[in-house]
């Protein structure tokens, strides 16, 4: 039977995008996208969505009302679908077992409990948060022995691959869309189900399908080779500091040879977002527990070093600035993990930002995207006094609200206003020496130099 009813259990970062490209590319199948949070869904109903994403109001707005619904009526969207996408968050858990690197699968859990509780007939449930492997299991044992109406199921594992800030253009042509299901004759028949929905705009030869396990370990895989080849290249932007080398000039050198590739090769202050540490720690967590100790610990250093790489990054400003930063402004321009985001999960600026105000700094926060309140909640859950985000920062609405009167200025996501920021404006505006403290390499070392500044740009030698 042709899918013809689709319901995704989350509003999220990847749950309204993904519905919306399919709503969008599918007029023949109603979508329905439901979350608890009630705020969430006015927003992705309303004219401001409650995500940023170059290219998705023009995505959403094409099919809102006709074929794309977004709603708090969770059991009602369960039981009008053929196909129940669930992308609930899993973030690491923070307590018990396994804390601080096991995903906590409590949303998913209790999704998968109404889900039984409230289906009739067959359904296919597919797996899209980021998972640990075998999670596919836990949800199918779930569903039998919770479902009063008899209904029966077959779960699917389709890891979502989308970057934020290129979700749409990712959505919408992806390098390979991954699904896994079992080899069982109902199992192929729910992937070929799957694969039918993505033919409507994937070609058949991107649509790669695998059994359940392989699919769920290829995501994981995916972002711990990603987020690692991001350490491999800040533990070489340290040694280039230290040398004289250009971190740039090595990433374009060994990127050009055809079996490295040039892509993820950019020195930065960290990796953050919500998927590169969690699913290392996760990967960390599976090979403990299959007892391979010294794969978990190789893939362990890839988080520690993006943890030094942000506390050295701290220290060269606080050494810098004469050893200390106490009363001092220091303008921090960009909170968001990366560019074109309103995203802040896990952004290297919050662990900036925390040790900096940990040092009694005073900090003057601009980002294009990201709102005041998130800021102060993120900086509140990294554990900095309440009170201290009251006296110590202050959220600007332009970059050079922040630099006035500065001691010095760091950079920390690589907005592309920042490549053209008013450098002589901006050195007039701060105090003198005005330091600059470039942790995205998105200003230019010379043109710095050129305009007065004491600069310190991520993997560039002095
Ligand atoms: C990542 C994966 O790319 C995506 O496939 C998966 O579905 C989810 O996780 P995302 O976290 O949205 O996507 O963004 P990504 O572009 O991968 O960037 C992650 C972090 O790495 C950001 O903080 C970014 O600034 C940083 N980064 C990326 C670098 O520091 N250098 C690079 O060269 C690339
Ligand atoms: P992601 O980046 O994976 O999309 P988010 O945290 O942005 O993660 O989104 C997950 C969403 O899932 C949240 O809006 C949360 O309210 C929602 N959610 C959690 N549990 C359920 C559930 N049982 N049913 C519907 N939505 C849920």
């Amino acid at each position: 039977m042709p899918i013809q009813s689709i319901c995704c259990l989350g509003a999220g970062y990847v749950g309204g995008p993904t519905m919306a490209m399919i709503a969008a590319k599918c007029p023949g199948i109603q979508v329905t996208v439901a979350d608890l949070n009630e705020q969430r869904i006015a927003a992705w109903n309303s004219e401001t969505l409650p995500v940023y994403e170059p290219g998705l109001d023009a995505v959403v707005a094409s099919a809102i009302g006709r074929n794309l619904h977004f709603t708090t009526d969770i059991r009602a969207a369960i039981a009008a679908a053929d196909l129940i996408f669930v992308s609930v968050g899993t973030p690491t858990k923070s307590y018990g077992i396994g804390a601080g690197r096991a995903a906590d699968l409590r949303y998913i859990e209790a999704a998968a409990r109404l889900i039984a509780e409230v289906s009739e007939g067959n359904k296919i449930i597919v797996e899209k948060s980021t998972i640990p492997v075998k999670t596919a299991t836990a949800i199918k044992s779930i569903l039998a022995a919770n479902s009063p109406n008899g209904a029966t199921f077959q779960v699917l594992s389709n890891p979502e691959f989308l970057a934020e800030g290129t979700a749409i253009q990712d959505l919408e042509s992806p390098d390979r869309i991954l699904i896994g299901g079992e080899a069982t004759q109902e199992g192929q028949a729910a992937v070929e189900a799957l694969v039918s929905v993505y033919e409507n705009w994937i070609p058949r030869e991107r649509i790669l399908t695998t059994n359940l396990w392989s699919s769920e370990l290829s995501k994981l895989v995916a972002n711990a080779f990603l987020a690692q080849r991001i350490s491999s290249i800040n533990s070489i932007s340290a040694l280039c500091e230290a040398t004289g080398a250009d971190v740039d000039e090595v990433a374009r050198a060994i990127g050009m040879d055809s079996r490295i590739g040039s892509k993820f090769l950019k020195a930065s202050v960290g990796f953050g977002g919500s998927c590169f540490q969690k699913d290392i720690l996760n990967l960390v967590y599976l090979c403990d527990t299959f007892n391979l100790p010294h794969v978990a610990e190789y893939w362990r250093q890839v988080v520690h070093l993006n943890d030094w790489q942000k506390s050295r990054f701290v220290e060269k400003i606080v050494r810098t600035l004469y050893n200390t930063v106490n009363g001092k402004r220091i303008a921090i321009l960009g909170f968001a993990f990366k560019k074109d985001t309103n995203d802040t999960r896990e952004s290297a600026a919050i662990q900036v930002c925390r040790d900096l105000l940990h040092e009694r700094a005073h900090l003057a926060i601009y980002d294009p995207r990201v709102d005041a309140t998130t800021i102060q909640q993120d900086l509140a859950a990294a554990g900095v006094d309440p009170a201290l985000i009251i006296t110590n920062v202050e959220i600007c609405s332009e970059p050079y609200a922040a630099v006035t009167g500065a001691h010095a200025l760091a950079t920390l996501t690589e907005w592309d206003e920042f490549r053209s920021l008013d450098l002589p404006h901006i050195h007039s505006l701060m105090l003198k020496p005005a330091f600059v403290f470039d942790g995205r390499a998105v200003l230019c070392m010379e043109d710095l130099v050129a305009q007065g500044f004491e600069a310190f740009v991520i993997g560039k030698g002095a």
